[in-house]
């Protein structure tokens, strides 16, 4: 039962693949010769209409809005999940554009919520571009603590308490402005106040932009476990506009990097093998480049997600490294690590774990070491990590069911991946004694 559950997790990850590859060009693009798709949506920033790239998966029942003819929206990738479809917007300058964001707003009440780092660098603007020619629209606000360490009850408290005290009806919006922390703060309020109200997300950071912002997965921190407690909740939209990213620190840029890598390790060898040599525009923050990682990103997330929303298995995939990651993360404390850099270690245990289950080659292990060491990002847990740590936490991994802890591994050629309970336990322990004190 768990081995045909695998394989066909096996088939689906190298089929998908399969039809990516096919719509990219051969061979890997350089930055100054990204698909001429993404090149017009990056390099001319104010990209014309029919410059506009759009990507769709699988047919929709409920097509999704279009942009307005003059819109500087370069790339719209459409997550398809029938009469729940939503679009993400990706382009420069989109919080200058008032229609894109009051489109999606549900009634004339919404709530921002935001924290003490973006609310003096972002609120304005995206409070100017709700209410601009709209004043039936009115705009209250609520400002998190920043951090990982606050992703829990009590600050997700201080969101139901504003929307409580100024008598929000089912009819408002919420509006997440920020990164992951408050995506996944804001989504899980939505879902579950009133027993669910409409939310838009802006996210802000790389991370936000290539993965927490897209496909529903909404919830906060237990002191046990990362995410353990949250709601499948899909939001009107995703508006990503890239100028956010300038006032992004390096560290927190490349921690988004982290999650761009792991699509085109478990499902797009031609996605990765462009990382390999661009990896250092990325860094430089090359327009060009940066653009073209995020719509790739969300291409992949939207096409997983919409063949399987509520990780029933394929979006499972998408949690790469993310096991010993989230152990990482909540065994030195939340915060400490960036959510990437555990992700970052936690992936190259999963390769070296496949390599020693005879998986995959040394070759390709190596080159999952090689692109995040380029990537600055960490490739060894800390040092405080031990055997008995890591496997204590893992214990309580939401993958774990009737007591067997699945993972996802790499398996077969670059781009491939199983997700699977069928493996030698040896490997995980070797792995775990590889990396860690004792
Ligand atoms: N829901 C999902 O599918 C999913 C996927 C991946 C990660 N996540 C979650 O996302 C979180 C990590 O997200 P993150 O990396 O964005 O962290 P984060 O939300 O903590 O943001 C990182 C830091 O950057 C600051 N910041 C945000 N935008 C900025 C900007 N434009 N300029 C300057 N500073 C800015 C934030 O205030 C914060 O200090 C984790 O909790 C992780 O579990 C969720």
């Amino acid at each position: 039962m768990a081995a045909s559950a695998s394989s066909l997790l096996a088939a689906a990850a190298s089929s998908s693949c399969a039809a990516i590859s096919s719509r990219l060009p051969a061979g890997a693009p350089a930055a100054a010769s990204v698909p001429s798709a993404s090149r017009h949506s990056c390099a001319s920033l104010r990209a014309s209409p029919a410059r506009r790239h759009r990507s769709r998966f699988i047919a929709s029942v409920a097509p999704t809005m279009q942009p307005p003819a003059e819109s500087r929206v370069s790339t719209v990738v459409d997550v398809d999940l029938g009469d729940r479809s939503y679009p993400i917007y990706i382009g420069a300058g989109l919080l200058d554009e008032p229609d894109l964001l009051q489109r999606h707003v549900h009634g004339k009440r919404v709530l921002v919520v935001t924290n003490t780092t973006v609310a003096p660098l972002y609120l304005e603007k995206v409070t100017w571009a709700l209410t601009h020619n709209n004043p039936n629209v009115s705009v209250e606000s609520v400002i998190l603590p920043d951090g990982e360490k606050y992703k829990d009850m009590d600050t997700l408290m201080k969101v139901f308490d504003k929307a409580v005290e100024s008598r929000l009806d089912r009819r408002c919006t919420f509006v997440a402005l920020g990164g992951g922390v408050i995506g996944d703060m804001c989504g899980f309020a939505a879902a579950a106040f009133l027993r669910g109200v409409n939310f838009i997300q802006i996210p802000t950071t790389l991370m936000a932009q290539v993965d927490s912002s897209v496909g529903g997965k909404t919830g906060i921190n237990h002191p046990l476990g990362k995410n353990l407690i949250g709601a499948f909740y899909q939001p009107q939209c995703v508006l990503i506009d890239t100028d956010t990213l300038n006032t992004l620190p390096d560290r927190e840029l490349a921690s988004g990097i982290a999650e761009v890598v792991k699509y085109g390790l478990i499902r797009d060898a031609p996605f990765f093998e462009w990382q390999e040599k661009n990896m250092s525009a990325l860094l430089a923050r090359e327009p060009s480049a940066l653009a073209y990682a995020i719509k790739r990103s969300c291409e992949n997330k939207a096409e997983v997600v919409a063949q399987d929303e509520k990780e029933s298995g394929l979006r499972a995939t998408l949690n790469l490294g993310h096991t010993f990651g989230h152990a990482i993360e909540t065994g030195i404390g939340y915060g400490a690590w960036l959510h990437g850099e555990a992700v970052a270690a936690g992936t190259v245990m999963a390769a070296d774990m496949s390599h020693r289950l005879g998986w995959i080659d040394e070759s390709i292990r190596k080159r999952v070491v090689d692109i995040l060491e380029q990537a600055k990002l960490p490739i060894t847990p800390p040092e405080t990590m031990t055997v008995e740590k890591f496997k204590s936490i893992m214990a309580v991994d939401k993958k774990v069911a009737d007591g067997l802890l699945r993972l996802i591994l790499l398996k077969g050629p670059l781009g491939s991946c199983v997700f699977t309970g069928e493996y030698d336990r040896k490997a995980l322990d070797e792995t775990l004694h590889a990396f860690s004190n004792n």
